[in-house]
């Protein structure tokens, strides 16, 4: 990309722009800073998160105790989960667990419009795994609003009066196109976004892949422009770095289907230690070179997944750094004793929470009115 063009980042397309540094200045977005917040996540502490917009309206709603929502949603675009989803609802949590009042919606609208997934598989999917899903990981199911898109009449009242506030022009500047699909599921997600104001206007965080920037933008200027007549906040936004394909080549791009990419769940633990052994690692070309110079867990996707997801206790985490670091593990080993156990413990818990958040959820009756 040349110096001074313009970034424009796709939400639906599968690359994604290579230089966070670069993003957080275009969007007017800020470094990430943990330390304005309470007790601050794993995703926090070990810069998962990376950015955001406005966080400190969120600090201080958390620390003076003051009403805030925090919203965030997922298409149901496969019947598994990507690693990735579990980074957005740690961040869900953590602000649930700090009060904020919480909306997970499935985006079966936008999944119709743009991955052709009809709505009712969409519920279905939904109902059977991802939301289970993301109670498993953690979200509480009685203080978690979950609701789809299709059956939310406030959200497709609210996507029309937004759609008043845009004119083709500033859309195609922040979308790259008009596609009419672009346009249904952007103006959905922005009532998403908007719409828990609609009764008391409070501020709200949207914890979001970088690739949702564009929404946030548009997000934020439709709030402005409603100001007076609804009263909203913009809403504040924090942005969480991607996940890699187990190749590690495509860093910033969304995981395709060519590439092998661990999901939630692994059901097969042969399959799991495959997937684990043939990881793009941060190894050197010999042993010799590696017991010299230690191996380069920057860029090692075992040591990413590791600490973004698997390995929950800083210490632990501390110490695979300094032990592939020191040199004194050489990958395999390293894999035996971090990365393949704590991705077999991190599905093994899942898979026990994930019983239970089945039943939970076939008492409740989402998408039922
Ligand atoms: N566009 C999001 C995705 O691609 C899903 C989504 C819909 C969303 N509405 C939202 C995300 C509101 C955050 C806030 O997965
Ligand atoms: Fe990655 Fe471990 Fe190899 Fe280091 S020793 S590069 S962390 S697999």
């Amino acid at each position: 990309m040349e110096k001074n063009e313009k970034v424009i980042v796709d939400p639906w397309g599968k690359e994604l722009v290579q230089d966070y540094t670069r993003l957080i200045k275009e969007f007017g977005m800020k470094a990430f800073d943990a330390s304005i917040f309470p007790h601050p996540n794993l995703q926090m502490r070990r810069g998962v998160n990376f950015g955001g917009q406005d966080l400190d309206l969120i600090a201080k709603a958390i620390n003076d105790a003051k009403p805030f929502y925090c919203l965030t949603g997922i298409m149901p675009s496969s019947e598994k989960i990507h690693l990735g989803t579990e980074t957005v609802i740690q961040n869900v949590k953590y602000f649930q667990d700090m009060g904020a009042k919480t909306y997970v919606l499935i985006a079966d609208v936008e999944s119709q419009a743009t991955r052709q997934v009809p709505i009712e598989e969409g519920k279905r999917r939904a109902l059977e795994f991802h939301i289970p899903a993301y109670i498993a990981l953690g979200l509480d199911a009685k203080k978690t609003n979950f609701y789809f898109q299709s059956e939310n009449k406030a959200v497709s009242n609210l996507a029309a009066v937004c759609a008043q506030k845009v004119t083709e022009n500033e859309f195609r500047a922040i979308y790259g196109s008009v596609h009419p699909a672009k346009v249904i599921s952007a103006f959905t997600q922005m009532a998403d976004i908007l719409h828990p104001q609609l009764g008391e206007p409070m501020p709200g965080v949207i914890p979001v892949g970088i690739d949702q920037a564009p929404h946030i933008r548009m997000a934020r200027d439709i709030a402005r422009r409603l100001h007076t007549e609804y009263g909203f906040f913009a809403p504040s936004a924090i942005y969480h770095k991607y996940t890699s394909a187990l190749d590690g080549s495509f860093k910033m791009s969304k995981s395709s289907d060519e590439i092998g990419k661990v999901e939630i769940p692994e059901n097969d633990p042969k399959a799991l230690e495959k997937k684990i052994n043939k990881a793009f690692t941060g190894g050197r070309v010999t042993k010799e070179e590696q017991r010299a110079k230690g191996g380069q867990p920057e860029i090692c996707v075992v040591f990413e997944y590791c600490q973004n997801h698997f390995i929950k206790d800083d210490n632990t985490l501390k110490n695979m750094f300094e032990e592939c670091k020191g040199g004194k593990n050489l990958c395999g080993e390293c894999k035996a004793k971090y990365g393949l156990p704590y991705a077999k413990k991190f599905f093994e818990e899942f898979n026990e929470k994930f019983m239970n958040a089945k039943k939970e959820v076939a008492k409740m009756n989402i998408g039922k009115e």
